[in-house]
């Protein structure tokens, strides 16, 4: 990766990933970090309004940055939480921006097992057959959420990943942080944004076996239901039965 007038020119490169939006870069000044950048080519939205509103950002490209700024209030605020409680929120690291070929280029932390890619997502460990096993591990990441109060309007099985993150494993939001109501009521209330994230993680295993149990805050098996279909049944054996 070469650098011209301190721009970062990325065309040319493959990237470690791509997403709806954006596609992942290695961080060419340390592999720890990657970097994300709109793609260049994208499908047509379907959707009546994205597509207007993809038009609007070709009009008014500041518009198409105004989610990085709600982002980054979350992330703040996070990160206040954090010194207060000298803990490691659930939240891959923001680690700046940096001008690229490609447009504004943010600078996040790698999530990995321990080799130079990426982790796997939900929905990748999802369709390889290995979620089941990785429950309590997600059972942990949402029980996370809720401590944290995490405002975040995009939680999905592509935008949480598996990594190990100073020695311990543990599922990560890698994309998605952030209240997108033009009324940010979801960050005045608590309760209100418990009740964003119950139906968040309905979404992270859906078109699973899986599913979220709201009152006993824990992922089940559906085929762990007792027999009158009402009281999920936990086992320890989720991992083979999902
Ligand atoms: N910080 C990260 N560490 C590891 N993998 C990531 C990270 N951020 C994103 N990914 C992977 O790249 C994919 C696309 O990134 P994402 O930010 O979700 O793009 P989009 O905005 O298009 O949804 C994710 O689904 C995830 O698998
Ligand atoms: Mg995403």
């Amino acid at each position: 990766m070469a650098w011209q007038s301190e721009i970062l020119l990325l065309e040319g490169e493959t990237p470690l990933a791509q997403g709806t939006h954006r596609m992942l870069f290695v961080a060419p000044f340390d592999p720890a970090l990657i970097i994300k950048v709109y793609r260049t080519s994208r499908p047509a939205p379907r959707n009546a309004w994205k597509r207007a509103k993809r038009g609007l950002h070709r009009v008014l490209p500041s518009l198409r940055e105004r989610p990085l700024l709600r982002e980054y209030a979350a992330y703040l605020e996070l990160k206040r939480q954090q010194v207060q409680r000298q803990a490691e929120p659930p939240v891959a690291n923001w680690c700046g921006i940096v001008a690229t070929n490609y447009g504004l280029g943010v600078v996040y932390e790698r999530i990995h097992l321990g080799d130079a890619g990426i982790g796997p997502s939900v929905s990748a460990l999802w369709r390889s057959g290995e979620l089941g096993a990785h429950l309590p591990l997600l059972d942990e990441f949402a029980r996370r959420l809720f401590d944290w109060n995490i405002h975040a309007n995009d939680i999905n099985a592509g935008n949480v990943v598996l990594g190990l993150r100073n020695g311990r494993h543990q599922f990560v939001l890698v994309d998605g942080l952030g209240d997108s109501h033009l009324i940010p009521i979801r960050t005045w209330s608590r309760r209100l944004n418990e009740r964003s994230l119950h139906k968040r993680l309905d979404k992270v295993v859906a078109g699973t076996t899986i599913h979220w149990d709201r009152l006993a805050r824990r992922f089940m098996c559906d085929e762990a239901q007792s027999s009158a279909g009402t009281v999920p049944r936990r086992t320890d054996t989720r991992g083979e039965t999902c």
